[in-house]
């Protein structure tokens, strides 16, 4: 048996849709304020995709930038992955319009469902296609136009979603690098669809629906099961929260990610938060905040970078990515 590949990130990109939605509007839509956004979610404002720009079109963008970061032409790409909740069509895959758009005419291009979670899924699913020889340039994208599943009336929910859209491209190297990604962990349990859901579906309602969230249950379960997905891959890759360079994990509410930082004992400064401008973006905020954090040079080449992320399913994981 030949040794498995390293999947090394090359390039990151990010894109966020023009227009942007703060706290204060908010409140003149659904009975809220700026401040109880701000205190119980670290929100500010998010954006929000133009009329008529859908996922594949922010999905693009942040591809091109990824790809631009990595010197890389569209033509090596042989694996588009890409991870949304909030697909531009029933099918086909907003992973194949995305290929056409780019121009791959190679491989292969699908979309992963892991809703929140979808990025760290979408990372695991194209490091073990990279590992095993069977994809040697990957795009690794999440992607996604929450505006459009929200219930804006339903203030509960409506304040804390974005649009937007964040891409890695990986290519697939020696066994003996440095570089790469560490370890993957992802898990699911179909028990608790009912904490958070979309209420429509084609073969259900003939429905796109509406997002449906008891948040606080949400949160309980969240810092327990990310914490314990993180130890799992930090055991796994032999490391402790000092070897840690940079945590950046799913932006859904500042105080989450404040929680699991203490827990793992991850000082506040090497922590990546993008929720108070960016709300949470789903698949897309892991690499919409490894762009930023990337773009400004705070992430190196070298560094150790931990993610995580809970969804709808529940599902959830992370995973360590040495950049
Ligand atoms: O990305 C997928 C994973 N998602 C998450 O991780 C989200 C996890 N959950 C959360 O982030 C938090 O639970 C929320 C931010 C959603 C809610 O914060 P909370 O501290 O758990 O508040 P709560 O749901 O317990 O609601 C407290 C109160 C309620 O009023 P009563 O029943 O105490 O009178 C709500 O009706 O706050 C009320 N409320 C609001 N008030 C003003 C709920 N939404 C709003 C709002 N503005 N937008």
């Amino acid at each position: 048996m030949t040794a498995e590949r390293r999947s090394v990130v090359r390039g990151v990109g990010g894109y966020l849709p023009e227009k942007v939605l703060t706290n204060t509007e908010l409140a003149s839509m659904v009975e809220t304020s700026d401040e109880w956004i701000r205190e119980r979610t670290g929100i500010q404002e998010r954006h929000i995709a133009a009329e008529g720009e859908t996922t594949a079109d922010m999905a693009v963008k942040a591809a091109e930038h990824a790809l631009k970061n990595a010197g890389l032409d569209a033509g090596e790409i042989d694996l588009i992955v890409l991870a949304t909740a909030t697909p531009d069509y029933t099918f086909p895959a907003t992973a194949t319009i995305v290929q056409e758009r780019l121009g791959v005419r190679q491989g292969a291009a699908f979309d992963v469902h892991a809703v929140c979670s979808g990025f760290v899924y979408a990372l695991a699913t194209a490091d073990n296609f990279l590992a095993r020889g069977q994809a040697k340039t990957a795009l690794v994208i999440g992607s996604e136009t929450f505006s459009r599943i929200l219930d804006w009336e339903d203030r509960s929910t409506c304040v804390l979603f974005g649009d937007g859209a964040g891409a890695l491209v990986m290519t697939a190297e020696e066994p003996q690098s440095e570089r790469g990604v560490m370890q993957t962990y992802i898990r699911s349990d179909g028990r608790y669809r009912d904490l958070l859901y979309v209420d429509g579906g084609p073969s259900t309602t003939k429905t796109v629906g509406h997002l449906r969230m008891s948040g606080n249950q949400v949160f309980r379960h969240a810092v327990g099961k990310i914490s314990e997905s993180i130890e799992h891959v930090m055991q796994d890759a032999g490391l402790t929260a000092d070897d840690i360079d940079w945590f950046v994990p799913h932006q859904a509410n500042q105080r989450i990610l404040d929680s699991v930082a203490k827990k793992l004992k991850i000082p506040e400064g090497r922590v990546v938060s993008t929720v108070a401008r960016h709300g949470n973006t789903s698949a897309a905020s892991i690499p919409l905040a490894m762009s930023e954090a990337f773009e400004d040079g705070r992430i190196q080449p070298g560094d150790n970078v931990l993610i995580e992320a809970l969804g709808g399913g529940f599902t959830w994981g992370a995973a360590l990515i040495k950049f």
